[in-house]
């Protein structure tokens, strides 16, 4: 069966929730009646309540569901300025970002806590991101599909067949983050065959046939259909070409499987 498209908007920490209600009202009519793609908005805590509302209002809740960039593992206790699965899900959230390479860099992340993460978000029957991808260094030192295995191999190590099948890997080598250098259609695919042969022998082959493997770093509206045109690219988790509605939405357009990509909404 082929992979349903996924594309994530990332908007990091960006937008109020008077902007993310404004954007959905932009988005919305842009991106038509077609239920062929995964539409997932990712905006900051603050703005998840309202973003979830603002969907169903206008009448596209069955098109775009709402993620969260960030959670704890822990359901709940002394964990000053944290989340938990149980808020996000009062909320009406459906997935989770976990162990993007910001959260790795900049906050400390480390493998372990990622599968602590995942497993957590697998287990409320949430859809885990799990971000992975190599440094530029480790590209440039030929060690890119060791670094893949090692973060496929800790990250998802907590997930059930099943779950690994219903989960999405988002490759996103982090020297094309937030760049404007993206990686080749040709780099990417090879990173995704790889980390889809690293499932495999993990979960075996059904669960690594189901997972969609999706490509983040410096997609814009001019790169995404030849990204998105490589057979192991399922999807895409979008910066900041996400915070514009028009500009995502040509993403959106783009990643439509070929039979229906059509222009509606684009006008
Ligand atoms: P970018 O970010 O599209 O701005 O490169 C992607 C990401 O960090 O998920």
């Amino acid at each position: 069966m082929p992979r349903r498209p996924f594309v994530a908007a990332n908007w990091k920490m960006h937008k109020t929730v008077g902007e993310t209600v404004d954007y959905a009202r932009e988005l919305v009519p842009r991106v038509g009646d077609a239920g062929d793609v995964d539409i997932v908005l990712a905006p900051p805590f603050p703005a998840l309540p309202a973003l979830v509302d603002a969907v169903a209002d206008l009448g596209a809740g069955d098109r775009i569901t709402v993620a969260a960039q960030n959670v704890h593992a822990e359901p709940q206790g002394a964990f000053t300025g944290e989340v938990s699965l149980p808020m996000l899900q009062a909320c009406g959230v459906t997935a989770v970002i976990v162990g993007h390479s910001e959260r790795r860099q900049l906050f400390g992340e480390t493998d372990a806590g990622v599968d602590a993460k995942v497993r957590a978000v697998a287990a409320a029957g949430l859809t885990p991101i799990v971000c992975v991808g190599e440094t530029l260094a480790e590209r440039e030192a030929g060690r890119t599909f060791d670094v893949l295995d090692r973060q496929i191999d800790a990250g998802l190590a907590g997930l059930s067949r099943e779950q690994a099948g219903a989960a999405v890997v988002a490759y996103e080598p982090v020297w094309a983050i937030g760049t404007g250098r993206v990686a080749t259609p040709d780099q990417a695919d090879a990173a995704h065959r790889r980390i889809r042969a690293s499932l495999a022998a993990r979960f075996g082959d059904d669960a690594a046939g189901a997972c969609r493997i999706i490509y983040g770093g410096s997609v814009k509206p001019d790169n995404a259909a030849a990204l998105m045109a490589q057979p192991d690219v399922d999807g895409a988790l979008v910066g900041g070409a996400s915070l514009d509605p028009a500009a995502f939405a040509e993403i959106l357009a783009a990643t439509r499987p070929p039979d229906s990509r059509i222009m509606e909404g684009r006008c």
